[in-house]
């Protein structure tokens, strides 16, 4: 279970009688503080030298009875969505081991800042663990807040919890996680959020032509699928919207073996399609008006005797072939089929796909910002927008067309990578590589490499999987 802290509404200020251990109230700018303190709370501010910060505590031990509780002062910063997302994750994380706490709204902040304030506690509340539980997350949030913060209580809840299946799903270990693992789980996931799935088994995939997902898991002895969910709402718009993940539940890099360090985290190689996978599953609590279709590409990519090797060449889904020059290039071969089957087939009016497809986009983007590739300008500005809103932020990068001679082939339509040095640009180039099966479509590729996993526990991220796209995806697709 990935949050078990339970979220509540009530009206009544928190009184004497409460038994929450600590009660947790904004200050910053103009706010006032209704809470009795031993110390009035100018002079307190003024001693702990509090700037009001998101982020910000100021911890004051008050006298209840025999006993002694907590009120946190907790800084709102500038009221933002982001500054108020910090806050909550900052209150929720002092918590930790208790009971209950007791959280005050910060009045005037809206729908929007309310919901970040109320997800941003409910993520910093998510822990995955095999074995023996450490510190336990706070166990009940009490919201002190007008009725009308109901709706943004119950949007906190749908967000963080996609968020968390997210999570979950890409921190499981790959010696449980293989394709056919995943496509049960998101199996389930339909049968609970009234989507319909379609799993396409080995002989299906073969029979369909797709050799890429075919070939990246040829070498291993836990066979690919590709996992098809459909989301069409009660009330639609007209739009049709698919969402394509990369879905690795492993990778080793194939015979172009990764050393041990480039592998130890590979179990995360599926978070694409993990977010494709919540997303879908969240759509209809949310009320989402576009149908939506999610695909999965999901293989484990393993070295053995009968791996695909470098110098192989494929034939994809609908027919373009590429000469493998190196089996760790693997999630745009399985991609490439998903793509070139959502334009034939589905032939949707836009498609995103996510992927932690280079190694090259954290070089250049770092941990706090994914990467969005996209021509369509129109696109590009609503993605980034839903990812300010949301906490995913995404920063435009360029597909140059002259690098697109980086992957010529002498033998095949295409290369994987490129062979010669002469371009650079890894994560550039694997972006065009995706666009030759596009079709010309709208079409957006986020590389979620850099950012789909967290070196610490630290604001709403946990150690491990950070969900990264799900927020993202859930706010351009139904948002406020
Ligand atoms: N899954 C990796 C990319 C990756 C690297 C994700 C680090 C998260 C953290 C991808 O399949 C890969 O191996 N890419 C290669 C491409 C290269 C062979 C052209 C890379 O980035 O090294
Ligand atoms: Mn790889
Ligand atoms: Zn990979």
């Amino acid at each position: 279970m990935p949050i078990e802290t339970a979220l509540h509404l009530t009206e009544a200020p928190a009184d004497e009688k409460d038994d929450a251990e600590l009660t947790a109230v904004p200050f910053g700018g103009d706010l006032t503080v209704d809470v009795r303190l031993p110390v009035p709370v100018p002079a307190l501010l003024a001693h702990h030298e509090a700037k009001g910060e998101a982020g910000e505590i100021v911890e004051v031990p008050v006298t209840h009875g025999d006993a002694v509780r907590r009120v946190l002062l907790y800084g709102v910063g500038d009221r933002s969505p982001a500054a108020l997302r910090k806050a909550g994750a900052a209150v929720a994380r002092r918590a930790k081991g208790r009971r209950a706490l007791d959280v005050t709204l910060p009045r005037g902040a809206g729908h929007e800042g309310w919901t970040a304030l109320l997800e941003g506690a409910l993520l910093a509340c998510y822990t995955f663990r095999i074995g023996a539980d450490r510190t336990k997350a706070v166990a009940e949030i009490r919201v002190r807040g007008p009725e009308q913060a109901a709706q943004a209580l119950r949007r906190a809840e749908v967000t963080a919890h996609a968020t968390a299946l997210t999570r979950d799903l890409a921190n499981m270990p790959s010696s449980e996680k293989n394709p056919a693992w995943l496509a049960a789980r998101a199996v389930e996931v339909a049968e609970r959020s009234g989507l319909t799935a379609r799993v396409w088994e080995p002989d299906e995939l073969a029979a369909g032509g797709f050799g890429g997902i075919l070939a990246v898991g040829q070498g291993s002895a836990s066979p690919p699928r590709l996992i098809e969910l459909s989301y069409v709402p009660d009330d639609p718009d007209g739009a049709h919207v698919v969402l394509v993940g990369k879905g690795i539940t492993f990778d080793s890099g194939g015979l172009s073996l990764k050393p041990t360090d480039g592998m130890k985290f590979m179990k995360t190689d599926m978070a694409g399609g993990a977010v494709v996978i919540s997303v879908l599953g969240a759509l209809r609590d949310l009320g989402a008006r576009t149908r939506v279709t999610g695909l999965v590409a999901a293989a484990e990519n393993m070295p053995s005797g009968s791996a695909q090797r470098p110098g192989d060449v494929i034939r994809h889904y609908g027919g373009k072939t590429v000469e493998v020059l190196n089996t760790d290039a693997e999630g745009r071969l399985v991609l490439a089929d998903a793509l070139a089957y959502a334009d034939d087939v589905l032939k949707p009016d836009t498609v995103i796909d996510l992927a932690t497809l280079t190694g090259a986009i954290s070089v250049a983007l770092g941990r706090d910002l994914g990467a969005v590739f996209s021509q369509h300008e129109d696109l590009v500005k609503e993605l980034i927008a839903a990812g300010t809103a949301s906490g995913d932020p995404l920063w435009h990068m360029p597909l140059i067309d002259e690098y697109r001679a980086a992957l010529d082939s002498a033998v095949a339509d295409i290369a994987n990578i490129e062979s010669e040095g002469k371009y650079g640009g890894g994560a550039i180039t694997a972006a065009l590589f995706l666009r030759e099966f596009t079709g010309g479509r709208r079409w957006a590729h986020l590389d979620i490499a850099g950012v789909a996993r967290s070196t610490a526990d630290d604001g709403v991220y946990t150690k491990g999987a950070t969900g990264f796209g799900t927020r993202l995806l859930l706010e351009w697709l139904a948002g406020a």
